[in-house]
C-alpha cells in the first residue's frame, strides 16, 4: 500500500469547500467513465458543512444527479426522521436541495431490526464496487460502524454487516470492510485537533501489514486524507 494522499486546508471551512469540489470532480469522473456514479455518503457532523457546499449552485450544477446513486457508509438504527439518523443529516444539507433521483437514494433503514435492516441493504447495494466513498473518523479510530477491536473487523464476505457501538446510539448497520475495500476511492474528512494524534497514528499504520486502527485498514484502489490544519498538526 502505498503511502495515501493527504490534502491540507488551514481550517474547516477550507477543508469543506475543497472536498465538497474533490467530491463533485470524482462525480463527473465516474460519470463519464462509467455512466453512473455510485456514492456512498458518511455520517457524523464533519460532512455535514461539505454537503452544504456541496448543495450551492455552482456545484450543485455540475453534478449529475440524475446518474448519482446514493448510498450511506452506515447509521444508527433509530428513525429516518430522528435527530441522529446519517439520513436525515444528510436529506437536510444536500439531498433536499439538489434533484436526485428518489428512486437513487437508498438508505439504511434504521427503524427495523439491525439484521432485516442489513439484509435489504445489501439487496440495495449490490455487488458491483462503490465509485466514491466518504468516511469520518472516530476519536478512537473508528470508521462507519466498524469501532476497534471487535470482531466487525474480521475478513468476511458480507458487504453490510449488524454492528454495535460502544457510543449510543448503540445498534448500528454498516457498510463492511470488504465493501470499503472494494471500492474505487475513498475520501477520508478528518478535522479538529482532538482527531490529531489518531490521524497521525492512522496514517503511520496506512503502510502496515497488521494495522490496529479501523481507518488504516482501509486500503481502496484510491484514498485521500481531507484534513484541516488542527488535525493535520502531528503529521
Ligand atoms: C457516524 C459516522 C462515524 C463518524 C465518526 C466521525 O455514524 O457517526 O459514521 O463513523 O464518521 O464518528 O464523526 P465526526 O465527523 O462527527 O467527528
Amino acid at each position: 500500500m502505498t503511502r495515501p494522499e493527504i490534502r491540507r486546508f488551514p481550517d474547516a471551512e477550507a477543508l469543506s469547500a475543497g472536498a465538497a469540489h474533490e467530491i463533485a470532480r470524482q462525480i463527473e469522473r465516474a460519470v463519464a467513465e462509467r455512466g453512473q456514479c455510485r456514492l456512498a455518503l458518511a455520517g457524523g457532523s464533519t460532512p455535514q458543512p461539505v454537503y452544504e457546499r456541496m448543495a450551492e449552485r455552482d456545484l450543485a450544477r455540475r453534478i449529475d444527479w440524475n446518474r448519482s446513486i446514493v448510498f450511506w457508509t452506515d447509521e444508527r438504527c433509530v428513525p429516518p426522521d430522528d435527530e441522529r439518523s446519517n439520513y436525515r443529516m444528510a436529506m437536510d444539507a444536500l439531498l433536499r436541495h439538489v434533484p436526485v433521483l428518489t428512486g437513487n437514494v437508498h438508505r439504511i433503514e434504521g427503524e427495523l431490526d439491525p439484521e432485516a435492516a442489513a439484509g435489504r441493504y445489501a439487496k440495495a447495494l449490490g455487488d458491483e464496487p462503490l465509485d466514491l466513498v466518504l468516511l469520518g473518523m472516530g476519536g478512537d479510530g473508528h470508521i462507519a460502524s466498524l469501532f476497534p477491536e471487535t470482531p466487525d473487523l474480521r475478513p468476511a464476505d458480507a458487504r453490510v454487516i449488524a454492528t454495535r457501538s460502544p457510543l449510543p446510539p448503540v445498534r448500528r448497520v454498516s457498510l463492511s470492510l470488504r465493501t470499503l475495500n472494494e471500492a474505487r476511492s475513498v475520501l477520508f474528512l478528518v478535522a479538529g485537533a482532538s482527531k490529531a494524534d489518531r490521524l497521525a497514528e492512522a496514517i503511520r499504520q496506512s503502510c502496515s501489514a497488521a494495522p490496529s486502527l479501523p481507518a488504516a485498514m482501509v486500503r481502496p484502489q484510491a484514498l485521500s486524507w481531507f484534513v484541516d490544519a488542527d488535525a493535520a498538526g502531528r503529521l
